[in-house]
């Protein structure tokens, strides 16, 4: 029998109202008990003073390249960038190539990903070729184990068609992810329609864009009574339309992402396509609607829209560039120096954010550090300044904005199902 303890760590499991030093014994990857002082026996020793244990965190929206773009990134290293994140879970958005439109492919990914550093969860496709006219067939990609639908990368324009796979997710009882864009106010934007448009000489998106998706989103949902979840909010009016519906008593949940609580358009310097991605980097009076959202818990759940692209293409600036950075490697540094660190909410909070809470949207055996759970553990050096240096990501793409940022919160080391995946050797 292999046992592990984890020994001396601030135990950080919202879901049990525990923050306290304590030890965990894993044993055959499974978590076998939570307390304080338990003996070590023949166990190996992981010593934890002075570091945090959380439940590994899960990350809902990332985009894996596999197949068909695995010179960006594949399952395997997507998974092994999670792992060093402290992300344990990811779920996998369909715009691969071919996209995840057919179960035959669902069946090809989960193949692959079970050799991965992580669990790995796929989103089906919702229309065939992600083309917007025909639905794809939900049932069976259900059956071959999506854990929701999207279309995300753009939004399904004909309402009406959206509407049916609405009802077809009701019946199968999968979350809807909305990427809410209107195509037609897009109208060929790159960047966020505001000053900084006009300074870079650029393109703008409006927020309108994602503001008549989101709320026509909402409102089919009603309709459908389906479980609908709003990806990467980015502007001040989608919080307020969540906000109302929330209190309406809809079935609706929403995420954002680092970036748009951190940065705004002001702080793209140049032509950069590093500072290009979709929904892009809004305004200031943007930036603290989603902030106070993610305080309050009307945006649930911290995501990474994790979007890998070569070096090349991103060089081409922001016109010819796509769209996307990546975010498995920074994530929880991020949040943690920006909400916990400066006292705007509690380590608790921002586990419930990055691992209860979509674990619970998702159905998945995450988010807890209960007795009999799976042995997914992020540990995290919260006292030790670093600097980011993408360089040394473990994922393919080196396509983020904030290299060399000081952050406060580093994984140092990442446990799944009990084995060991990521071990800071940086120390
Ligand atoms: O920035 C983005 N990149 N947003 C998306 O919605 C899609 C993603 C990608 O696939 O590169
Ligand atoms: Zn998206």
């Amino acid at each position: 029998m292999m046992e592990t303890l984890i020994r001396g760590g601030r135990v950080v499991d919202p879901a049990n109202g525990i923050d306290g030093r304590m030890d965990i014994r894993i044993r055959d990857g499974m978590i076998a008990a939570v307390g304080e002082d338990l003996p070590a026996g023949s166990a190996a020793v992981i010593d934890a003073e002075g570091l945090a244990v959380l439940p590994g965190l899960v990350d809902m929206h990332v985009h894996f390249r596999d197949p068909g773009q695995t010179h960006k990134e594949t399952i395997l290293t997507g998974a092994r960038a999670a792992a060093a994140g402290g992300v344990t879970s990811v779920l996998a958005m369909p715009n691969t190539t071919p996209p995840m439109d057919d179960v035959s492919f669902v069946r090809y990914v989960y193949e692959k990903a079970a050799a991965a550093d992580t669990h790995y969860y796929q989103v089906g496709a919702i229309t065939k070729g992600m083309l917007g006219k025909e639905l794809c067939d939900l049932p069976a990609m259900a059956e071959g184990g999506i854990r929701a639908i999207s279309e995300d990368g753009k939004s399904v324009m004909d309402a009406y068609l959206l509407r049916q796979a609405m009802e077809e997710a009701k019946e199968l009882d999968l979350p809807v992810l909305s990427h809410c864009e209107d195509l037609t106010l897009v109208h060929g934007g790159v960047m966020n329609d505001d000053e900084n448009a006009v300074r870079l000489g650029l393109p703008g998106i409006p927020n309108t864009a994602e503001d008549v998706i989101a709320s026509r989103d909402m409102i089919l949902a009603r309709d459908a009574r389906c479980r609908l979840h709003l990806c990467h909010v980015s502007t001040a009016l989608s919080v307020s339309l969540l906000r109302f519906a929330k209190a309406q008593g809809l079935a609706v949940t929403a995420e954002t992402c680092p970036h748009y609580f951190t940065l705004t358009s002001d702080d793209i310097p140049s032509d950069d396509a590093k500072f290009k991605m979709n929904p892009p980097l809004r305004t200031k009076a943007d930036r603290e609607a989603v902030r106070a959202a993610v305080l309050d818990g009307t945006i649930d759940v911290i995501v990474t829209d994790h979007a890998p692209h070569t070096a090349e293409e991103k060089a081409k600036g922001f016109r010819h560039s796509p769209f996307g950075i990546v975010g498995l490697e920074t994530s929880f540094g991020i949040s943690y120096t920006e909400l916990v660190k400066p006292g705007l909410l509690s380590l608790g909070g921002l586990v419930r954010r990055m691992s209860v809470m979509p674990a619970k949207i998702l159905g998945l055996p995450a988010g807890t550090l209960s007795v009999g759970a799976p042995a997914d553990i992020a540990v995290f050096d919260l006292e030790n300044e670093y600097t980011v240096d993408p360089e040394k990501f473990r994922s393919m793409g080196r396509n983020t904005p904030f290299a060399g940022r000081r952050l406060f919160g580093r994984c140092v080391r990442t446990i799944l199902s009990g084995r060991t995946v990521w071990e800071d050797t940086n120390l």
